[in-house]
C-alpha cells in the first residue's frame, strides 16, 4: 500500500546532530555532496517522488548567519516570505531577531496573520480589489504596510482600508532600474507621498526601492558598485521628503545576493532578503557563504550509457524560470526538461541506477517551493517533521 504524508508524519525519527556542511561542491567538483547523501540515506520509501526536502540544520545555519549579520546594526532584516511561503519558517526568522516580515501576496499575509505574525510589509503594488480587501482585513489584526506607485493604486488601497475600518501604512515605490513597478522620478515620489498622506485609511511611512535587475551580476564588486549607483538618487529623495514635511520611518529594498550592499546603505531600515533560507543553484554561485538547504528528491526512470539519465521530476515540479536544476552528487550536465521529466548527461565515474533516488537542486527555489504543499524537513539525513507551505496562493 502506498503511504502518504500523514503516515510519514507519524514515523518521526529522532535526529542526531550531524554538522555536515552543504557545500556547493566537494574537492572533485561534484556538486552538493551533502544533499546527495541525504537522498541516499533518507528512509522514506513509502513517500512517492518527487517531493521537496529541506536540510533543517543547513536552513537554520542560513537563518542564523543572516540574522547575526544584521544583528550588528539592530534589526534591519525583514525577510521575504515569498521564498518559502511557510509561516513556521517566518516565525523562526522572527525568533532569530528580525523585527517583521515581507510578503508578496495577500495569501502570504493572511497565512502570516493567522499564525500570529503582527508586522508585515507587502513589497508589491496590488490593485485587484479582492486582494486589497483581504489585505485590509488582515490590517485589522496586524500592522500592515503596502507599496504604492500611483495615485490610482493609493486610492484603491484607501477605499479598501476605509471599507474595513482598517489602517494601512504605505511606502512609495521608486523604480531604480528594474522597470517593474515604481515611480520614475523624485518629484513624482514626493507628490505621491503627499497624496498618500492626505487619503483616509492610509499613512505615508516611507520609500521602497528594489534592485532586482542587478542581483544576478556575477562579479561581486561589480554587483556592489551597480547597486550603490542604483540607490544613489535615494538619499536626495529622502532629503526632499523631509523638506516637504513628510516623516520617513521606513526605507526598504535589498535581496539575498545584495544583502551586504544593503547593509552598507545605512538608510535602509528594512532589508527584504528572502532566498538565503534555502538558496538554490543560481544563488549558490552568487553568494557562496550561504548553503543550499533544499532539493527535490526524484527517482531515476531511465539510465543508459551514452544517453541522458531521466528523472521523474519535470517542469511542473521544478521551476525553470531562473537557471537549470543541478543533479547533486554526480558530474552531470543538464540536458533538457519536459513537464514530468528532467534529463541529465552524466559523466561517470558512476551512473545513477534505475529506481535510485537522487537529489535535484532547483535553479530557483522560490518558484519551486510554491509548486508543493509540504516540505519534508530532515536532520542528519533523517525525516524530522513536515513543514506546511501555508502561504501558497489560493488558486481560482
Ligand atoms: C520586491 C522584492 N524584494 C525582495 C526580494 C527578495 O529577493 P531574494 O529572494 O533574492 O532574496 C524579491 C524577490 O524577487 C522581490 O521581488
Amino acid at each position: 500500500m502506498r503511504r502518504g504524508l500523514e503516515d510519514v508524519s507519524a514515523s518521526t525519527t529522532v535526529a542526531a546532530p550531524h554538522g555536515e556542511g552543504a557545500a556547493a561542491a566537494d574537492g572533485d567538483g561534484v556538486p552538493f555532496p551533502g544533499l546527495a547523501r541525504l537522498a541516499a540515506e533518507l528512509e522514506l520509501p513509502e513517500l512517492p517522488t518527487p517531493f521537496l526536502v529541506v536540510d533543517l540544520d543547513v536552513m537554520e545555519r542560513n537563518i542564523e548567519r543572516m540574522a547575526t549579520y544584521f544583528g550588528r546594526s539592530g534589526s534591519r532584516l525583514r525577510p521575504h516570505m515569498k521564498h518559502h511561503k511557510c509561516t513556521e519558517i517566518s516565525r523562526l526568522q522572527l525568533k532569530a531577531g528580525c523585527a517583521g516580515i515581507t510578503c508578496a501576496t495577500s495569501d502570504e499575509i493572511s497565512a502570516a496573520v493567522r499564525s500570529g505574525i503582527d508586522d508585515i510589509l507587502l513589497a508589491n503594488v496590488l490593485t485587484d480589489r479582492n486582494r486589497l480587501a483581504s489585505v485590509a482585513d488582515s490590517a485589522t489584526r496586524a500592522k500592515v504596510t503596502i507599496a504604492a506607485d500611483s495615485a490610482h493604486a493609493a486610492q484603491l488601497a484607501s477605499a479598501a482600508a476605509t471599507d474595513h475600518h482598517a489602517h494601512l501604512g504605505v511606502v512609495v515605490e521608486v523604480d531604480i532600474g528594474m522597470h517593474r513597478s515604481g515611480v520614475s522620478s523624485a518629484g513624482e515620489a514626493v507628490e505621491l507621498a503627499q497624496y498618500v498622506a492626505s487619503l483616509p485609511g492610509l499613512s505615508f511611512r516611507g520609500i521602497m526601492a528594489y534592485e532586482g535587475g542587478l542581483v544576478e551580476i556575477a562579479d561581486r564588486a561589480a554587483r556592489s558598485a551597480a547597486v550603490h549607483a542604483a540607490f544613489e538618487p535615494i538619499s536626495g529623495l529622502l532629503e526632499q521628503l523631509t523638506r516637504a514635511g513628510l516623516d520617513v520611518e521606513m526605507v526598504t529594498g535589498g535581496a539575498t545576493s545584495t544583502y551586504d550592499v544593503a547593509y552598507e546603505l545605512a538608510y535602509l531600515t528594512d532589508v527584504q532578503a528572502g532566498s538565503y533560507v534555502f538558496m538554490d543553484a543560481a544563488y549558490a554561485k552568487l553568494i557562496p557563504e550561504f548553503e543550499v538547504a533544499l532539493a527535490a528528491i526524484a527517482t531515476v526512470a531511465t539510465s543508459r550509457p551514452g544517453r541522458p539519465v531521466v528523472l521523474d521530476v519535470g517542469s511542473k515540479r521544478i521551476s525553470t524560470d531562473w537557471g537549470t536544476p543541478v543533479l547533486a552528487g554526480f558530474h552531470a550536465r543538464h540536458y533538457a526538461n519536459s513537464e514530468e521529466h528532467n534529463r541529465f548527461m552524466v559523466d561517470g565515474p558512476r551512473m545513477p541506477e534505475i529506481g535510485e533516488r537522487v537529489a535535484v537542486v532547483p535553479g530557483h527555489s522560490s518558484s519551486t517551493v510554491s509548486l508543493y504543499q509540504h516540505l519534508i524537513g530532515c536532520r542528519n539525513n533523517r525525516f524530522e517533521r513536515i513543514l506546511k507551505v501555508d502561504g501558497r496562493d489560493t488558486i481560482a
